[in-house]
C-alpha cells in the first residue's frame, strides 16, 4: 500500500513537471510596470532565441512552478547583473537604455 502511494505521488510529480515544462515556452508573462508601460514577456521568442530553463530558473526568476505573485524588478534592478538585465546588457541582448524602453514598456 505504501509503495502503491509512493508510486501514484512520484507519477502525479511527473505529470506536474511535465505540464509546467510545456507552459512555459508558449506562455506570456504580463507585468504591470507602472508609470512606465507594461511589460509582456515572450516564453516563445525567449526559446526560439534559444534560452533554457535553467538560464533563468530558480537563479534569476524563482523556481519553474507558478508563482502566487510576479518578481517585483524596479528601476533600480535596470543594471546588467540583474533579472532581465543579466541578458539585456547590450551584449547578449538589447540594453534596457533610454533607446530601449518601448521595446518592453507598452503604454
Ligand atoms: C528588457 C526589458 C526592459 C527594458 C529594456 C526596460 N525595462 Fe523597465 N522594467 C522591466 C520589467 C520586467 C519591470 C517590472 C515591472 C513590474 O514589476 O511591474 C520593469 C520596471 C520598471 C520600473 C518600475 C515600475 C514600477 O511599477 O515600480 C520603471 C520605473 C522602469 N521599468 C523604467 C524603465 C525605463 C525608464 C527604461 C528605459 C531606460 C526601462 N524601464 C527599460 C523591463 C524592462
Ligand atoms: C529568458 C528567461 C526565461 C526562460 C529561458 C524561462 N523562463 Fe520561466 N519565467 C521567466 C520569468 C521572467 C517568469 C515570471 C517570474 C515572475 O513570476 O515574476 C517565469 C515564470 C515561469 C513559471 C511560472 C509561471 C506563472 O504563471 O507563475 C513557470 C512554470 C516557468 N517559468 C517555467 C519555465 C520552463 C519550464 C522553462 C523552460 C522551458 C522556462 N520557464 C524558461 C523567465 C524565463
Ligand atoms: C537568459 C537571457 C535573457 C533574459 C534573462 C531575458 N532575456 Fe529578453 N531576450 C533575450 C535574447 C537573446 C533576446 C533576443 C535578442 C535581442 O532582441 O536583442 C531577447 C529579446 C527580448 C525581447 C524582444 C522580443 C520579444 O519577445 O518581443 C523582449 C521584449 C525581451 N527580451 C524582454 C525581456 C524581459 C522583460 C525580461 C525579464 C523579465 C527578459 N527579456 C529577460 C535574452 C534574455
Amino acid at each position: 500500500m505504501k509503495a502503491l502511494t509512493l508510486a501514484l505521488t512520484v507519477l502525479i510529480a511527473i505529470a506536474f513537471v511535465g505540464s509546467a515544462m510545456a507552459v512555459m515556452s508558449g506562455k506570456t508573462i504580463e507585468f504591470a510596470g507602472g508609470d512606465q508601460g507594461k511589460v509582456v514577456f515572450n516564453g516563445k521568442t525567449h526559446a526560439d532565441k534559444g534560452n533554457k530553463c535553467p538560464d533563468c530558473h530558480p537563479k534569476l526568476f524563482g523556481p519553474m512552478a507558478p508563482h502566487k505573485e510576479r518578481i517585483k524588478i524596479t528601476k533600480a534592478d535596470h543594471v546588467p547583473e540583474k533579472f532581465c538585465g543579466t541578458c539585456h546588457d547590450g551584449k547578449k541582448a538589447f540594453a534596457q537604455d533610454e533607446a530601449n524602453c518601448v521595446k518592453c514598456h507598452k503604454k
